[in-house]
Formats: structure tokens, C-alpha cells, sequence
């Protein structure tokens, strides 16, 4: 979701710019904490002991823009499940599918009208719960996406909510009277200065009843009243819901903002304005309450009672802000989503090694995301125009081996890029609409998945409902496919090894070279195992040398496993190993 006036700038585009019939729970248990039996040689004592998500490699579907089944020009659930055997194959272990459930789509399904149903346009119940049995017959499991703060205006708890002050549902929502004013004709005034995230005040005038309503983001997603039991155990009832029909875990949206602050105080203002042309402020009293945590702990022990994983949309500032989302002895989530991590705006190895060691430091398990639906694509963020791919494949290099686990964006095992509006008329993100041009909105990241060289990329037989970009000739699953030295078959590679060396599995992270302005490098070590990753960030050729004698391992061998640059293949000993201009070298290291 775009940025809001103090978050970190890089969260999304607009931020670039200003964010079968349930199954018994008995066995539903079961297979959320087995381990999956493949693929690869995870199995053993290490994996046993570990939690399935830990192994896991997840990959974000948009179900709009991934398959059209029916070929109306939306993506479907039969779409998804049709290429299963795609994602198996790259090595996907969960799909995060954001919201398939049924909504007016303002928000393109963050808007949800029923949390317990699937959208007519993707599918049905029935649908689903083949998905899920097809996804677990390859070893795949599926994870919702839970929006949490807010419904949509149409759902029936908020229809009954403004429908009278004394209505059943009334305090389900967050109703405030506006500011008193001595002048009783000008139109009624909102209760503060709160602004919502997409733009304009977070307070919406109901005229019928007289009072304001507040959403953080647009008036269509009013905000649940957290602060009402009644909500909490209508909205954990929703994921026992999923969790009986064999949701592996939720993706929480918008964490940040389930609470406000009671007493209603002015968010302080901060100098210059926002892409609405706003003034900026801090959500010192909208976002982050500590109220948050008790609402994660207690959704966390129902997950814990279906063995699920709760995976966060956590936009945090700093360390210390993203420790408090595992929670104490991790009470909380066991994945806060590092999305500081795609702050870092450019090719930069310091700023990469500062955030990786953090986060590695930080008790918890990593999560890194170089992607998503809310922010430019990782092609176009960090490509440098002259060394795309190369820089395509140099990122993959670096969230794929590192300790924790990686999240992919569907299309960037391609090398998707961006395929932005070219005016205001074709925006269909409403972001895009009310911030043009400043704002494109985030439809440039949410196109359809690129199949075939043919007609829509393969993705619908009509036109999608956003265009593929030209680039789609050519950069699509089929040609990448054919070609040894693709995007897609380095993805896989990448994906094989992760899947079978147990240093990059279970190994302990350890930087190395640590003042390296353009190389970054690391070891992955378990037992006798080590893995070294050198990763040239530069646009310039390098020559490294490592002093592993404090590791015990100063006469040790290098052999290489993955090369991202196979003409100017990586090579050397420990004492000088060069590498081609943003070029990627795993290598492993024994005695
Ligand atoms: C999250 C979603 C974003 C959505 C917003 C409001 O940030 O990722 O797409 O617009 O929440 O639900």
C-alpha cells in the first residue's frame, strides 16, 4: 500500500512517489505441521526439528493478474491451480494469494464484503478447496491474506453499523462526532487532523446519522473497532474458518494501523506536503499502538492451535520496531515481513550488509522481500537500465541464500518489469487517479503473468484488464525456459540449491569483508558444511580475497555451484576470486 506521510519512502510505488468440503481438523493439523515430504534432502534430524515454514520458499500470487482460466480477462483460483506443476517446478513451497474473497474490488479485494467466500470472479468454495488438495498433493501449501484493520463498506457488519446509531453492529467501527463548532451552518467538521494513507482526511461524514467514521485507508474500508471483543472474536473466528479448509497461515495486512488513539489527539504536522499535496504528518497516534500486540498475541495462539504461520505486513522503522512483532519469547508473528529491506533504493553492498546483519541479529527469522503489489517491481527498482538482468539475477543471488525465509512476487523469476499507465484515463488503481501524475498508482507491478510470447502473454485468450508490456515477447516462461542462461533457470538453480545444501538451509550467517564497498560476501556454515556468497554490486570488474584462517578454513578449496555471468564464469582460489560486473558466485568452501 502507498506511503503514508512518515513511513519509509520505498514501500511501494506510490510511496516511490509519496504504499472441497472442510476437512476434519484432525488432519488439517497434521499436514500444517508435517514437513513436506519433497522435494529435496530436507529430511533428517535438522528438518524435523523445525518449523515447515523455516524450509519454506513462498511466492505471492495476485489472482487477478496470474491465470485466466475462463478466459474473462481476470485471473481465477483454476487458473492458479493450473500452474501448479509451474511452481512446483521452480520450487515454490506456499503460495500467499491475496484477497480471493468476495468484494466490490475498490481496493482490488482489500475491500472485503464476506471473509468467509471466494470472489465469483475467482471461482467458488469448491474451487479453493481443490486448490488446496492439488497444492498439497505437490507439497504446496497456501496461505490467505487476512485484512485486518478494515472491511468494506458493503459488508454486512458495516451496513448495519451506519444504519443508526443504535444499531447491533454501531461499535464494531470507529464513530466519532465531528469537531464542535461555534457556527452551526458550515459543513460538520472531522473529529482531528488524521489523514487517510490514500489521501484526503481519515474521517468520513455519515449524513444520515450525523457522525464521522474513520478509515486510514479509503472511505470504502472503514476501520474495524479492535477495541470491541466483539470484533476480535468475530474476526478470529474467520481464520478458523480457513484454517478448518487447510490454509496453511495468513498474511496479516496493515498491522500498523488496527488501532487509534482513543483520545483522539492531532497527529503532529511535519514541514512540506505529501503526492496528495497535503501536509505531511506523523502517525504518532494511527499507527504502531502498542495495542497492536495484544491483539497479535491472541490471534498468534489461535494459529498455534492449527499449526499455522502468521506472516506480517510489517512496515518498520527500525530494528527495536520490527523485534516487537516477533513479541516476546515470539508470542506474536513468527514472520514480520523485513520490508525495510526494500528501502534500500540502490545497488549499495554496505547498505545491504548494515540491514542483513540487523535483521539476522535481530532473535527472530528473517524474512525478505524484494518485491510485491505494492511497490515497483524489483526489475525496474534496482535494474540500472544497461545491466538488468544481470542486477535480476544478482538480487535473487542475495535473498535467496540468506538465513531466513524469501517471499517471491510472481513474475520476478522472469525478470518482470513494470508496465506503468500511460494516462490518467487507463489507472485503475484508485491511487493512480487521485495523485496523477505524481502518482501512477500501483497497476505497473499488478500486470498479468507472462506465459507464452503470444497474444496477452498467454495469460487470457481476451484482453487482460491491464495490458502486458511489449517486453512480454520475449520475456515470458515459455522462451526463458528454452534459454540455459535466463532468469527463470537461474531462479531454479538458485531454488535446487536452496532446497538441498543444508549450509544455505540451516547455516548461520557471517559476514565477510565487512568495509567491501561494492562486494558483498558472506558465509553460510552448519556442522562441516560452508557456503561463500559473493556478490558483486558493482558495475566495475573485482577482484576479492578472503582470510577465512579465524574460521579454521585459510587452506580450503573453492568449488563453484551457481554463476550468474556463465561467459565470465566466477573462478579462483580464496586468495583472489574475480568476478564480472554485477555478477553472483556461490561457491562451496572445504578443507
Ligand atoms: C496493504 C495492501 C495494499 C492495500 C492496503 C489497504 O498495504 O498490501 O495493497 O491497498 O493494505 O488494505
Amino acid at each position: 500500500m502507498p506511503v503514508p506521510p512518515s513511513r519509509p519512502s520505498a514501500r511501494f510505488r506510490a510511496a516511490a512517489a509519496i504504499l472441497a468440503a472442510a476437512v476434519s481438523i484432525f488432519s488439517l493439523r497434521v499436514f500444517a505441521q508435517q514437513k513436506p515430504e519433497s522435494p529435496s534432502a530436507r529430511a533428517g534430524a535438522e528438518a524435523a526439528a523445525r518449523p515447515w515454514w523455516q524450509d519454506a520458499v513462498f511466492y505471492e500470487v495476485y489472482p487477478r493478474s496470474f491465470a485466466d482460466s475462463n478466459n474473462d480477462g481476470v485471473g481465477d483460483l483454476n487458473g492458479i491451480t493450473s500452474k501448479l506443476d509451474y511452481l512446483h517446478a521452480l520450487g515454490v513451497d506456499a503460495i500467499w494469494i491475496t484477497p480471493c474473497f468476495p468484494s466490490p474490488q475498490v481496493d482490488f479485494g482489500y475491500d472485503v464484503a464476506d471473509y468467509e467466500n471466494i470472489d465469483p470472479m475467482y471461482g467458488t468454495l469448491a474451487d479453493f478447496d481443490r486448490l488446496v488438495a492439488e497444492a498439497r498433493k505437490r507439497h504446496i501449501r497456501v496461505i490467505l491474506d487476512f485484512v485486518i484493520n478494515h472491511t468494506s463498506d458493503k459488508h454486512p457488519w458495516f451496513l448495519d453499523s451506519e444504519s443508526s446509531r443504535a444499531s447491533a453492529h454501531r461499535d464494531w467501527y470507529v464513530w466519532r462526532d465531528g469537531k464542535p463548532s461555534a457556527d452551526p451552518s458550515p459543513p460538520a467538521q472531522p473529529p482531528n487532523n488524521w489523514q487517510a494513507i490514500f489521501g484526503g482526511s481519515a474521517w468520513q461524514l455519515d449524513p444520515k446519522t450525523g457522525q464521522f467514521y474513520y478509515h486510514a485507508f479509503y472511505p470504502q474500508q472503514p476501520d474495524l473497532n479492535w477495541r470491541n471483543p466483539a470484533v476480535e472474536k468475530a474476526m478470529f473466528d474467520q481464520t478458523r474458518f480457513w484454517f478448518k479448509r487447510g490454509v496453511a497461515g495468513f498474511r496479516l495486512d496493515a498491522v500498523d494501523t488496527l488501532f487509534e488513539d482513543p483520545a483522539l489527539r492531532d497527529n503532529p504536522v511535519l514541514p512540506g506536503t505529501n503526492a496528495f499535496g497535503q501536509p505531511r504528518m506523523e502517525m504518532k497516534y494511527t499507527s504502531k499502538l502498542p495495542e497492536v500486540h495484544d491483539v497479535l498475541r491472541n490471534l498468534r495462539k489461535v494459529a498455534d492451535e492449527y499449526g499455522a504461520v502468521l506472516i506480517g505486513e510489517t512496515w518498520t522503522r527500525n530494528i527495536d520496531e520490527l523485534k516487537e512483532y516477533y513479541g516476546q519469547h515470539s508470542s506474536e508473528l513468527q514472520m514480520p515481513m523485513d520490508l525495510m529491506f526494500t528501502s534500500v533504493k540502490t545497488l549499495s553492498a554496505p547498505e545491504f550488509r548494515r540491514q542483513i546483519g540487523a535483521v539476522d541479529a535481530a532473535g527472530g527469522w528473517p524474512v525478505y522481500v524484494i518485491s510485491n503489489h505494492d511497490i515497483v517491481r524489483s526489475y525496474n527498482r534496482y535494474g540500472d537500465g544497461q545491466h538488468n538482468e544481470q542486477i535480476a539475477k544478482l538480487m535473487a543471488a542475495m535473498y535467496l541464500t540468506l538465513r531466513g525465509s524469501p517471499i517471491l512476487y510472481y513474475g520476478e523469476e522472469i525478470g518482470m518489469e513494470n508496465n506503468d499507465p500511460k494516462s490518467k484515463d487507463d489507472v485503475k488503481d484508485p491511487i493512480g487517479r487521485l495523485g496523477w501524475p505524481a502518482l501512477k498508482g500501483r497497476d505497473g507491478e499488478r500486470t498479468p503473468m507472462q506465459w507464452t510470447p503470444g497474444p496477452n502473454a498467454g495469460f487470457s485468450t481476451v484482453a487482460s484488464w491491464l495490458p502486458v508490456p511489449p517486453s512480454a515477447q520475449t520475456r515470458n516462461v515459455e522462451s526463458e525456459s528454452g534459454d540455459p542462461n535466463s532468469i527463470l533457470n537461474f531462479y531454479k538453480r538458485l531454488l535446487a540449491l536452496r532446497h538441498t545444501e543444508k549450509a544455505l538451509l540451516y547455516g548461520d550467517y557471517l559476514a565477510l569483508n565487512p568495509d567491501d564497498a561494492s562486494v558483498l560476501s558472506y558465509l553460510r556454515r552448519y556442522k562441516e558444511e560452508t557456503i561463500l556468497v559473493v556478490l558483486n554490486f558493482s558495475a566495475a570488474p573485482q577482484t576479492i580475497t578472503f582470510d577465512l584462517a579465524p574460521q579454521g578454513l585459510g587452506a580450503a578449496k573453492v568449488q563453484t555451484l551457481l554463476t550468474s555471468d556463465t561467459a565470465q564464469p566466477a573462478s579462483g582460489s580464496l586468495r583472489s576470486v574475480s568476478l564480472a560486473p554485477f555478477s553472483a558466485c556461490i561457491f562451496r568452501v572445504s578443507r
